[in-house]
């Protein structure tokens, strides 16, 4: 497992290791890794010979008010994990090496990056779509897998790879869990044992909406209400949003529909949390 810190080097590296029939796989990361981003990792591993996975915590992607400086950082942890898993190279570099002090080219997907997150995170996903544009550049990966867990990225990094022609396939991999249902996360480790404990009502409110609909409920703002009633039962939660919207358009929707997305954000104490559920083919009654 090579270890590279800059982009001339990690450049290089993929060019040398391109070639017919073996594709590189790429999965981004900002550390802190758990078994969801492992799980990323893992996948990646079977869909190509070559793999990279990049460490970096991306200030871009962080307001000003935001968590950037008490972000997790374990690098020496980090590698551990990933020295089992059989990857072939770590890019961690520092934020020097990607953002020069005169930077001023970014890249955004017009309105989509101010819905659901974006409406709390201004110019986040504008700080994601530019840093995982310059890593596609920098990694050439053939394939890059992200996490269903954050279903607002993986659809804009989607639609950014299509609007741009970027030659590189893209893989969402499912949402990896607690025991108790709490989407594993880099920022669960922020939460107060009693805080923790409530930390699973986002996955109940989708397990009740889940119910209703297997029931046969279609209606999105009656099974958004009888949501937003398990959160009330949980005074440390605050509910941020609960938008229920088409995949493909990000629009919110009256009815339930195959494959659309119920989002939720929950700010359990000061910690942002975030779930989701795609409604699969079969829950349709
Ligand atoms: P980070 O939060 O470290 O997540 C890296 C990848 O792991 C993302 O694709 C995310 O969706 C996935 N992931 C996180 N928790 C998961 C879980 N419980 N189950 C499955 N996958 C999970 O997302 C980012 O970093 C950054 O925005 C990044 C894309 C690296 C750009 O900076």
């Amino acid at each position: 497992m090579k270890i590279v810190s800059t982009a001339s080097e990690m450049h290089e590296l993929s060019r040398a290791n391109r070639a017919p029939g073996c594709r590189i796989g790429f999965v981004p990361t900002m550390g802190a890794l758990h078994d969801g981003h492992l799980s990323l990792v893992r996948r990646a591993r079977e869909l190509a010979k070559f793999v990279v996975v990049s460490i970096f915590v991306n200030p871009t992607q962080f307001g000003p008010k935001e968590d950037f400086s008490k972000y997790p950082r374990d690098l020496q942890a980090d590698l551990k994990k990933l020295s089992s898993l059989d990857i072939d190279c770590v890019f961690a570099p520092e934020p020097g090496e990607i953002y020069s002090q005169d930077f001023r080219t970014h890249v955004e997907v017009e309105d989509w990056g101010k819905r659901l997150c974006g409406s709390t995170r201004p110019g986040h996903f504008r700080g994601v779509t530019t840093v995982v544009a310059k890593l596609f550049n920098i990694v050439t990966p053939d394939v890059a897998v992200f996490g269903q867990k954050d279903a607002q990225q993986a659809f804009i990094i989607r639609r950014m790879v299509r609007d741009l022609n970027f030659d590189v396939e893209i893989v969402i991999a499912p949402i990896v869990r607690e025991s108790d249902g709490l989407a594993m996360s880099s920022r669960n480790r922020y939460l107060s044992a009693e805080e923790r404990r409530s930390a699973t009502v986002l996955f109940r409110s989708l397990q009740k909406a889940q119910t209703l609909v297997g029931e046969g409920n279609v209606r999105v703002s009656s099974i958004v209400e009888s949501m937003r009633e398990i959160f009330d039962r949980e005074p440390s939660a605050k509910i941020d949003y609960i938008e229920w919207v088409d995949s493909t358009t990000l629009e919110p929707i009256d009815e339930v529909e195959e494959g659309s997305l119920l989002a939720v954000a929950a700010f359990v104490g000061s910690t942002r949390l975030i779930d989701n559920w795609i409604v699969p083919a079969m829950s349709r009654h």
